[in-house]
């Protein structure tokens, strides 16, 4: 009789955004007339831009005439994308990568899960308290995350790096010693960024320590302030220690389009094994890569006019975060994030737990956020609300909100 990969029944109950899709689809079934408004799921609401609709109907073209039709991508992307990829978002930031540490994919969310795969399951896991919820289950499905505690809410052998209003929403390092360490600035849910000296200990923390750093920064393209680094591998020793993960789904709307990539310095070993050659081989063996189509619009957002056009969508969004930011600041909320990322994190009014506040701004302003408890332990009594709407449903939102009887 066959038998299932047991670790996957440990995982418990419903994904966060499921309970908070059904709540408010509840919600709307008995009140048919109100017209709810999401600030929860972080997903793009803006249409692709003219540059990348170009080259995508250009690429298609190409795939109907026989002299340039493509069939199976490289095993680790075109040279057009990741060469791009090296210039602009790591050479002229003044990052030593080249385009042959570079794997294209498509997203970031498949390289952030998978990528524990070519680890042992030995190797303790560090991440932050609240986190992305990929970081953790990934591990939970492989069997290193040991047994969950519903009372902590927390796995046993993970540990966990709380992220709190002391401390900035900045991890300290943990008094355990972790192998592999998840970090995302700018921070997935809480908004908040990490600076250039701070990344920096970091990377000599793991240097020192043997570890890894599992960098993710899907919200690069939101940094607005000076001496917030884009990539880890602006730190100096970053190669010998860090992987980063990037995504083209909040950069450049590709969330339906589907584009991310992974980079693994050469020098980054494991004794004398190259974390490069085991990725390498196991992209060329599970993946058979990002479509070509989908590629040439990825090297689109590199165009100037491109950079041009994607400067500004980033910019409407973060037009969003600003007004929801100024707006419940104004109105005597605690708010923080919103400056550099396209999330703002906002503290529970009333000490009212994250689900509590969930369920009186769905009843009170018919407007649907996400409860910092489903991101981990230290999101208690806080509140993610997105950017990503429309900036008309977004005042109306904020209106409501500041509206609404507290
Ligand atoms: C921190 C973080 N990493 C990765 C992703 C997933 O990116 P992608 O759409 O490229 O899979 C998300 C999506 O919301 C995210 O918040």
């Amino acid at each position: 009789m066959f038998q299932v990969n047991e670790n996957y029944l440990k995982l418990p109950g419903s994904y966060l955004f499921s309970t908070v899709g059904r709540k408010q689809r509840e919600y709307q079934a008995a009140h048919p007339d109100k017209k709810v408004i999401r600030l929860s799921i972080g997903d793009v609401t803006q249409p692709l831009a003219p540059v990348i609709l170009d080259a995508l109907h250009k690429a298609v073209d190409e795939m109907g005439q026989a002299e340039t039709f493509r069939g199976y991508a490289p095993d680790l992307g075109y040279e057009f994308l990741r060469n791009a990829i090296a210039e602009n978002d790591y050479k002229a930031r003044g990052c030593d990568i080249s385009a042959d540490e570079i794997f294209v994919s498509d997203g970031a969310k498949c390289d952030c899960s998978n990528i524990q795969e070519i680890f042992s399951l030995n190797n303790r896991i560090a991440v932050c308290d609240p986190v992305y919820p990929v970081y953790v289950d990934s591990n939970v499905m492989a069997g290193r995350a040991g047994d969950y505690n519903p009372m902590t809410e927390t796995w046993g052998d993970v540990i966990y790096m709380p992220c709190t209003e002391a401390n900035g929403f900045s991890p300290e390092f943990p008094k355990e010693t972790p192998d592999i360490i998840y970090l995302c600035f700018p921070n997935n849910p809480t908004g908040a960024t990490i600076s250039k000296d701070r990344l920096q200990e970091w990377v000599d923390y793991a240097n020192k320590n043997g570890a890894v750093i599992l960098y993710d920064a899907a919200y690069e393209a939101y940094i607005s302030e000076e001496n917030i680094p884009h990539s880890i591998y602006e730190c100096e020793g970053a190669r010998t220690c860090a992987i980063e993960m990037r995504s083209f789904s909040k950069n450049a709307g590709f969330t339906g389009v589907r584009l991310g990539f992974t980079v693994i310095p050469k020098e980054l070993k494991a004794g004398d094994v190259s974390l490069h050659s085991l990725w390498a081989r196991r992209h060329g063996t599970k993946y058979n890569g990002a479509p070509y189509i989908i590629q040439r619009a990825g090297e689109a957002v590199y165009s100037p006019e491109g950079k041009k056009q994607l400067k500004e969508q980033v910019a409407y969004y973060m037009n969003n975060a600003h007004y929801i930011y100024n707006n419940l600041k104004d109105a005597g909320f605690q708010v923080s994030g919103g400056v550099n990322a396209p999330y703002i994190w906002l503290k529970t009014p009333k000490g009212m737990t994250s689900w509590e506040f969930f369920d009186y701004l769905l009843e009170n302003a018919n407007v649907v956020g996400t409860p910092g408890s489903g991101f981990g332990p230290s999101g208690e009594h806080f509140f993610r609300l997105t950017a990503f709407g429309s900036y008309e449903s977004t005042v109306e939102a904020i209106e409501r909100i500041r509206k609404m009887p507290l």
